[in-house]
């Protein structure tokens, strides 16, 4: 067998319990925190050894460092908190210590965490440092604004992480752990491999990235974020009935694979993207796809942050190869796909649409050009455009 990247740290995490019926009869007595969407999907991250090296939400050493360093206070990188941050009223029934079960909104435990600290959850650090604004409209910035004022730090012991979710949203054959991923990776022989993050819909600059990836690496594994996501984006079973349709009219099926990443969206662009890479580390890859904006939103972040930040790292910090990619498009004169590095521009040449355009010709039922969507997946939006 060859050897796949080793994951960040070096180690995989499980934080999955060998003796669930034990930790739920402990919890059962334990002081109880609800988690919100988001800090539910970080559980699972961190569970299933995304998140590696966490064990658990971060204390106040690490908090601090990631703010102000991008880095733990152990001194791996690490650009966002993973922070379990709870209200006044919740924080009452806590000690330092001490335990408390977390539980779905539905009700159900998921895990435990050893209470290692409780601390003010510093937002005037977090949020200038991880969204670079302190606009309260982006909706990154929002998110940190509702949370609780203090934060839970603390390793984590898991009994389940995907209850109560609709069966539609759970994509079981999909959800592949990174452990899981890796050995399919070994199982198609594949040694190196690129991954391509995505919260949209695929189009076809999405589709010429993932292809120049493809002639790289053995592999190519197209890994859509299907956790919390703002409103207004597109539901993530419609864009995995959009994935599945391109792969299967467009793709290599020997070159290709699809499985989701259960996080949660940040819309942190620059520092999000090193957590994009850092993560799909784990899940064994070599080279991570950065096009345009990457994980941007509204005009928050240029162009080309996402790809300039990786250059603020020493040598050997991050392991994965960052494939960065300039802005995308199809040409008429060049009559495929360009970027700014591979064809001149000319006015009026390539294709652009912006978002609102898109859906405004989903809703009224039409495709909007093939040189800018595939018709297969052009139709997929439109039914789900048309019924929504
Ligand atoms: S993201 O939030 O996951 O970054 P999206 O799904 O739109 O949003 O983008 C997925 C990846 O494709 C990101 O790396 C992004 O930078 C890149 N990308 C999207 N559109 C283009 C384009 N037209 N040209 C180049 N890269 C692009």
């Amino acid at each position: 067998m060859h050897e796949l990247i080793a994951p960040h740290g070096g180690k995989l995490i499980d934080r999955f319990t060998k003796q669930p019926d034990a930790l739920r009869q402990k919890a059962a007595a334990l002081p109880k925190i609800t988690l919100s969407a988001k800090q539910a999907c970080d559980l699972e991250m961190i569970a299933i050894g995304a998140f590696s090296p966490l064990t658990g939400f971060v204390n106040r050493a690490d908090f601090e460092s990631i703010c102000k360093t991008m880095h733990l206070a152990d001194g791996a990188v690490w650009p966002i908190p993973i922070t379990l941050a709870v209200d006044e009223e919740t924080k009452s029934q806590l000690s330092e210590g001490g335990q408390a079960a977390l539980h779905h909104t539905d009700g159900t435990l998921l895990a435990v965490i050893q209470i290692e600290q409780i601390y003010p959850h510093d937002k005037k650090l977090e949020i200038p440092n991880v969204f670079g604004t302190e606009d309260p409209e982006h909706p990154g910035v929002k998110a940190v604004l509702e949370e609780g004022d203090w934060c839970v730090g603390g390793p984590i012991e898991v009994i389940t992480v995907t209850p109560g979710k609709e069966p539609g949203e759970q994509f079981t054959e999909y959800r592949l752990t990174p452990a899981q991923t890796r050995a399919a990776f070994q199982e198609k022989g594949w040694k190196t491999v690129s991954a391509f993050q995505t919260r949209n819909p695929i189009h076809r600059a999405h589709e010429y990235l993932c292809k120049c990836a493809q002639e790289i690496t053995d592999g190519l594994l197209i890994h859509p974020l299907v956790g919390e996501t703002k409103p207004g984006d597109i539901p993530a079973e419609v864009r995995m009935e959009c994935y599945r349709t391109i792969i299967e009219h467009y793709f290599h099926p020997d070159h290709t694979l699809l499985t989701v990443m259960p996080a949660a969206m940040r819309y942190a662009g620059p520092r999000e993207a090193i957590q994009h890479a850092l993560t799909r580390q784990n899940y064994g890859i070599s080279h991570f796809i950065v096009g345009r904006d990457h994980a941007g939103v509204g005009d928050y972040y240029g162009t080309y942050d996402a790809q300039n930040i990786f250059d603020e790292f020493d040598d050997g910090e991050i392991q994965v190869e960052i494939l960065k990619f300039e802005h995308a498009a199809w040409s008429h004169r060049a009559q495929g796909m360009v970027s700014g590095k591979t064809f001149p521009k000319i006015k009026g040449d390539q294709v652009f649409l912006s978002g609102t355009k898109v859906r405004e010709l989903l809703s009224q039922g039409k495709r909007p050009p093939a040189e800018f969507s595939r018709p297969e997946v052009a139709d997929v939006l439109i039914q789900w455009a048309q019924s929504a």
